[in-house]
């Protein structure tokens, strides 16, 4: 039984989506709307103004007049409390902010309240506080040039200018937040391009800005596809700093259009995150923990545990487990508080996923459980195990972004290495284990941006977060938010 929904969530979908320019809600220039989708149904849910180069134009003239007047006004308290005012709305307005990105995302209501909204009022609380405490260092010197005179430097933190923000469709409302907070914080404005799928909360966490009183033109927000709006921001000669969370492959897009205009930037990508599960392990914990991993959110997390590798002895045993739990989870939409599983985002991607089962069965692979679609509307594929891979199979290489785990076996602690790095990816891993002399081998030989232990897809406002190799550049969240959307500013003063 799904909720009822809230009024206002009710009358917002039925209104007006226009690009947030500038403080006002306007139609892209074109005049060009494009279609908004409820994954529960496949129905079209509203409709979004497709912005593109002209309409970018304005957002960035407006966040570059933003930030040389009203913005640049602001003390660092000033930043702060507006922060702290947002995250006031953001949980005042928690319920409708949470089922409106149920009904675009299709994700768990559950996972909507303790995350999109919860997790991101936490964060944004916890940029606030950095508003007032940027520092620089001074630094004594040692120059010899002119004998007898004397140097002194210090570096002084400035914000780094207008910031392009592009974000994807699997946590519409937290990635937007995790950009713009800091960016704030910061003194920063910024332009966001939100996701094809996913452009409602945002148009919403635009307006609760304006609400809290931070100025027009400090956050604009422009929705449209990734090809034309996307593509025009990553271009834009008026950005200081684009800021991407998306797919590896555009992501190398966005790097090449920085690089062109000197842009700095910050990449957060793909992944295909090992789990490695010690045979000291209770293999019914184990499998409860594997099937968090990779199962929360249908595996439409950049962090997903979605290489599973278990020690022999217990291989068998923790696999049985885990296909049980995946067979047993409920299936419905992210509004029904009972379902465990909800659609993924698109038919484009509910294809893509089973199409790259289709391929790792083709390729040998055994299916233990799930490897095919749900229900006669809406996107849902069921949980999957896979079992009987190798290392070259693609489902085992590549990044799939749904409910789809392959399990291997090994036998030592130098094989596990060897498995869980042989990968282009490096964001994230679990190690689960109680023997305390093996995590502690294992940590630093594990190439990813973050090592979990005995958990896995925590993360915290305080903990740096992205990734190794293929999986990014730069990081976000804790003090390297702060070093994100700063440029360091060093004086030389001879006395
Ligand atoms: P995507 O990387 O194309 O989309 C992410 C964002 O980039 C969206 O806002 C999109 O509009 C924008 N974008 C797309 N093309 C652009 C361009 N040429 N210039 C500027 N911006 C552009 O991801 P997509 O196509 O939605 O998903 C495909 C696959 O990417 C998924 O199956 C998944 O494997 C991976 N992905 C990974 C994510 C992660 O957090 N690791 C998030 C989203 C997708
Ligand atoms: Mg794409």
């Amino acid at each position: 039984m799904s909720i009822a929904i809230d009024p206002r969530v009710a009358a917002f979908i039925d209104s007006q989506h226009g690009l947030l320019i500038d403080g006002r809600s306007q139609p892209a220039l074109s005049g060009a709307q494009m279609p908004v989708f409820n994954p529960a149904t496949g129905e079209e849910l509203t409709r979004v103004a497709a912005g593109a180069d002209a309409d970018i134009d304005l957002a960035v003239a407006a966040a570059r007049r933003a930030f040389e007047g009203p913005w640049a006004a602001q003390r660092p308290a000033d930043r702060e409390r507006l922060l702290l005012k947002l995250a006031d709305l953001l949980e005042a307005h928690g319920e409708e902010l949470a089922q409106l990105e149920t009904l675009n995302n299709g994700q768990s209501i559950h996972l909507a309240r303790a995350l999109e909204v919860g997790a991101a009022a936490e964060f944004t609380r916890y940029m606030a506080g950095w508003a007032t405490k940027i520092e620089g260092k001074s630094l004594d010197l040692s120059i010899a040039a002119v004998p007898g005179a004397r140097y002194r430097a210090y570096t002084v933190p400035e914000p780094v200018g207008v910031v392009g923000a592009i974000v994807p469709w699997n946590f519409p409302l937290l990635m937007a937040i995790w950009k713009i907070v800091p960016a704030l914080a910061c003194g920063c404005t910024v332009v966001l391009k939100p996701a094809d799928e996913t452009p409602l909360t945002a148009l919403r966490l635009g307006q609760l800005c304006l609400d809290a009183g931070i100025a027009p033109g400090v956050v604009n927000v422009v929705t449209g596809s990734g090809a034309q709006a996307g593509a025009a921001l990553a271009a834009h000669k008026g950005i200081d700093k684009l800021a991407f969370t998306g797919s590896t492959q555009i992501g190398k897009v966005i790097g090449h259009a920085a690089v062109d205009n000197m842009t700095r930037f910050s990449l957060e990508l793909g992944g295909k995150s090992p789990v490695i599960v010690l045979d000291d392990c209770d293999p019914q914990a184990a499998a409860a923990g594997a099937a968090g991993a990779i199962f929360f959110n249908q595996g439409q997390v950049c962090t997903a545990g979605s290489r599973l590798y278990i020690q022999r002895a217990i291989f068998d045993q923790v696999l049985e487990r885990l296909s049980a739990i995946a067979g047993s989870l409920s299936i419905g939409p992210g509004l029904d508080e009972q379902a465990q599983v909800n659609p993924l985002i698109s038919a484009k991607q509910q294809k893509r996923v089973l199409d790259m089962i289709g391929q790792g069965v083709a390729d040998g692979a055994r299916v233990l459980c799930g490897g095919v679609a749900y229900g006669e509307q809406g996107f849902y594929v069921r949980p999957t195990v896979l079992a009987d891979v190798h290392a070259g199979m693609q489902v085992v290489r590549e990044e799939i972004f749904g409910p789809v785990v392959v399990a291997t076996p090994f036998d030592d602690i130098d094989e596990v290495v060897a498995l869980a790095n042989d990968n282009q990816y490096g964001l994230g891993a679990s190690i689960w284990s109680n023997d305390l002399a093996k995590v502690m081998d294992l940590i630093p030989r594990i190439k990813a941006g973050t090592v979990w232990v005995n958990t896995h897809n925590m993360l915290d406002p305080s903990m740096p977060f992205g990734g190794y190799k293929q999986s990014g550049i730069g990081r976000e969240m804790g003090h390297a938010a702060i070093e994100a959307y700063t440029e360091n500013k060093s004086v030389c003063i001879a006395f």
